[in-house]
């Protein structure tokens, strides 16, 4: 796809109609950052620099389809973005990626996403973040699939969905997630949220797809 953007692709599959999406697999030249924005980054290595910006294009994309006005999409609190008012999102980046997806807060209550490429986790890595039934899970999984990498993805889907409706940090170990083959995924929190989220929080459902040499996992709380 070079570095076109596509609003119909990988994450339109794992996201309900209410979200919409933008996505690109390349950093396309000369695109544009509110002031605001430049000065996150002014410091920052190219690397840093050319995913902030592409995902910020995604986002703009994705909001523009929404009808919300263009503005600066600035990391907020422990660095999850400041949406617009009624709005919300999220957005990943990882080695050939990068994709952003949003919704009218009416109509979701929290967006989660994460892409990583799809292979094995580097050592040590599924020890620290995975709990020992989950652990047990995976190795009954088939070949084919890294399922490592697809757990932590889900993990990071699980954080993002929970930061927004929470401001608090969730520890690897303090949800549970059980990956379905056929594409869907479940997470069980482990903690109680706190008590400023209205209506109850206990867990999420979501989904995965496993393409382009990527994984990449969603989850979309409706209202
Ligand atoms: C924040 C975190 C989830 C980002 O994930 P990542 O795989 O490293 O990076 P990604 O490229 O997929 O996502 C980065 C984007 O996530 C978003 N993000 C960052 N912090 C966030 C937060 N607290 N809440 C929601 N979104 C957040 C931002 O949009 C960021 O992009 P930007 O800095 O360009 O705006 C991860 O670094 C982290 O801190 N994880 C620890 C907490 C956790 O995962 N717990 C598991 C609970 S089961």
């Amino acid at each position: 796809m070079n570095g076109l953007l596509s609003t119909t692709g990988l994450l339109a599959r794992v996201l309900p109609a209410e979200a919409e999406t933008a996505e690109t697999y390349a950093d396309p030249p000369g695109l544009p950052l509110f002031p605001a924005e430049e000065a996150v980054i002014a410091r920052a290595v190219d690397k840093r620099r050319r995913e902030f910006t592409t995902v910020r294009h995604c986002a703009r994309a994705a909001l523009e389809r929404l009808g919300a006005l263009p503005g600066p999409i600035l990391p907020g609190e422990r660095g999850a973005p400041a949406w617009p008012e009624g709005v919300v999102g999220s957005m990943t980046h990882c080695a050939g990626f990068r994709g952003c997806a949003v919704a009218h807060a009416g109509d979701l209550r929290t967006i989660g996403l994460d892409a990583e490429p799809a292979a094995p986790l580097p050592d040590g890595v599924l020890d620290a973040i995975a709990l020992p039934e989950e652990r047990a899970a995976l190795r009954r999984l088939g070949a084919g699939v890294p399922w490592d990498r697809l757990l932590f993805s889900a993990k990071e889907s699980v954080y993002k969905a929970w930061f927004p409706l929470t401001r608090r940090f969730l520890e690897f170990h303090q949800a549970r997630i059980e990956l379905d083959p056929d594409g869907g995924f479940t997470a069980t929190l482990l903690v109680a949220p706190p008590s400023t989220v209205t209506g109850p929080l206990t867990g999420f459902t979501g989904r995965w797809i496993h393409r382009d040499g990527l994984v990449i996992t969603a989850i979309a709380v409706p209202v």
